[in-house]
C-alpha cells in the first residue's frame, strides 16, 4: 500500500487533518503526531480498522491499545464507574500525558482492550492530535507508531522507517516534544496504581493520591508466566538490534569503563562528551530529566545505525520524569544493569 505523506506546514494543514479524519472514519490507519510519541490512529469504534493496527506494528493480541478523545464529554461514553479521582486528575492533567485505566463500556469493542474489561484513556496536548480527533468525530485507538518491540518513534521519519507502505498515512509533524509514551495509572484497583511513568510524575499523582502504588513491573523484570498489571510491560520493548547495557555511574566511571571497550558505542550526557573516545550518541543532560525522555528514543535508534557490538547507556536517576526515562532503558537493555 502506498502510505500518504499528510504535512502540517500553514498551507497543508486544514487539508492533512481533513485528509486524516476521512481515512480514520473510512476505517484506514494513520500514524499522527502527539506530545509524547508518534501514534498508529484507528478509529477505536472499529473492529476491523483495530485489527489492521494490530497487524501493522506487529502487536502481540493480548496487549491493549490507549483510546484518544479530545473532549471531556467523551470519557463517560467509553468508560463506566469513573470515581471523582478520574476527574480530579482530569482537571490538573489533560490535556497530556496522562492515561487512565477505567471501567470500559460496550460502546468500546473488546479487541481494543484486549479482551480487558478495562478501557485506558487519554486526552492528548498536542494541537494536531487534538484537531484530528475533533475532526473525525471519533476516539481513536492509538498505540505508539512503531514496529512491535523498537524504540517508540519521536519524529515521522521513525514512524515512516518502520511502517512505510503498511498503513494508509502518516500525518508529518515535528518531533515529539516530550519524548517518552505517557504515564498510565489504572483506577480500578484501590488504591490506585502507577502501570506506567512517564512525565505527569509520581510525585505530581501523590498530591491527588497520596496512596498511590508504583507496580514493581516498572523497574523489574517480570517473572515467566506472571501475571502483570499492563501487559505492554512483559514484552522485549524499545530494544535496538545491538545489546544494550544500562550502565549506573558518574561522568568520570563511566567514561573510563566505555572507554575500554572495543567495537561499542555509548549513549551519554551532553556533559559526559569530553571525555568519551569511542562513538557516542548525546541523549541530554543529566541535569535536566526532561532533556533525557526528549532524546532517549531517538538516541537508541541512532546508535542502532552505528552497527556496533554493543551499547552502553549512561543511566539516569530515578526520580520525577527520570524514572520514565529509566524505565524505558532499562527493557531497551533486557534487564542488563551495570552499576559501577
Ligand atoms: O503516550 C502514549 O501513551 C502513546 C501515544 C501515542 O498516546 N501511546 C502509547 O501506546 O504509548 P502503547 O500502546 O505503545 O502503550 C500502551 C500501554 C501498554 O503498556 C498497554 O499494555 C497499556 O498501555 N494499557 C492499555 N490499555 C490498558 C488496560 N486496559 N489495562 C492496563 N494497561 C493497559
Ligand atoms: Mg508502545
Amino acid at each position: 500500500m502506498l502510505t500518504k505523506r499528510l504535512k502540517t506546514d500553514r498551507e497543508s494543514y486544514d487539508g492533512s487533518i481533513r485528509e486524516a479524519a476521512r481515512i480514520l472514519k473510512n476505517g484506514g490507519i494513520a500514524a499522527i503526531p502527539t506530545e509524547t510519541v508518534y501514534g498508529l490512529a484507528a478509529s477505536a469504534l472499529d473492529e476491523e480498522a483495530v485489527k489492521k493496527v494490530f497487524i501493522a506494528k506487529g502487536r502481540p493480541q493480548d496487549n491493549p491499545l490507549i483510546v484518544h478523545i479530545a473532549n471531556i464529554d467523551t470519557l463517560s461514553e467509553i468508560a463506566a464507574d469513573i470515581p471523582d479521582g478520574a476527574y480530579k486528575c482530569a482537571e490538573k492533567f489533560w490535556p497530556g500525558p496522562l492515561t487512565m485505566v477505567l471501567k470500559r463500556t460496550d460502546k468500546i469493542p473488546a479487541i481494543v482492550s484486549a479482551g480487558l474489561d478495562t478501557v485506558a484513556v487519554r486526552m492528548p496536548s498536542d494541537k494536531t492530535a487534538r484537531d484530528i480527533i475533533t475532526a473525525s468525530g471519533l476516539p481513536l485507538a492509538a498505540p505508539s507508531a512503531n514496529t512491535s518491540g523498537k524504540p517508540s518513534p519521536t519524529s515521522a521519519k521513525y514512524v515512516i522507517d518502520d511502517l512505510d507502505g503498511k498503513i494508509d498515512a502518516v500525518v508529518m509533524s515535528g518531533d515529539c516534544r516530550v519524548g517518552v509514551e505517557s504515564t498510565v495509572i489504572t483506577l480500578v484497583t484501590s488504591p490506585p496504581r502507577l502501570l506506567r511513568p512517564g512525565a505527569v510524575t509520581v510525585e505530581q499523582l501523590r498530591e491527588i493520591f497520596p496512596d498511590i502504588v508504583v507496580d514493581k513491573a516498572v523497574l523489574s523484570e517480570p517473572e515467566k508466566g506472571e501475571k502483570v498489571a499492563s501487559p505492554g510491560m512483559k514484552y522485549k520493548h524499545y530494544a535496538p538490534k545491538t545489546e544494550t547495557y544500562l550502565v549506573e555511574s558518574d561522568s568520570d566511571s563511566f567514561a573510563e569503563f566505555v572507554n575500554a571497550k572495543q567495537d561499542a558505542a555509548a549513549v551519554c550526557f551532553f556533559e559526559d562528551g569530553e571525555r568519551i573516545n569511542i562513538p557516542c550518541i548525546f541523549y541530554g543532560t543529566g541535569k535536566d530529566e526532561y532533556t533525557l525522555a526528549h532524546g532517549v528514543f531517538s538516541a537508541l535508534r541512532e546508535a542502532d545505525t552505528l552497527n556496533k557490538s554493543a551499547i552502553y547507556v549512561h543511566a539516569p536517576s530515578k526520580s520525577g520524569v527520570g524514572l520514565a526515562v529509566y524505565n524505558r532503558l532499562i527493557r531497551a537493555a533486557a534487564f542488563r544493569v551495570i552499576t559501577l
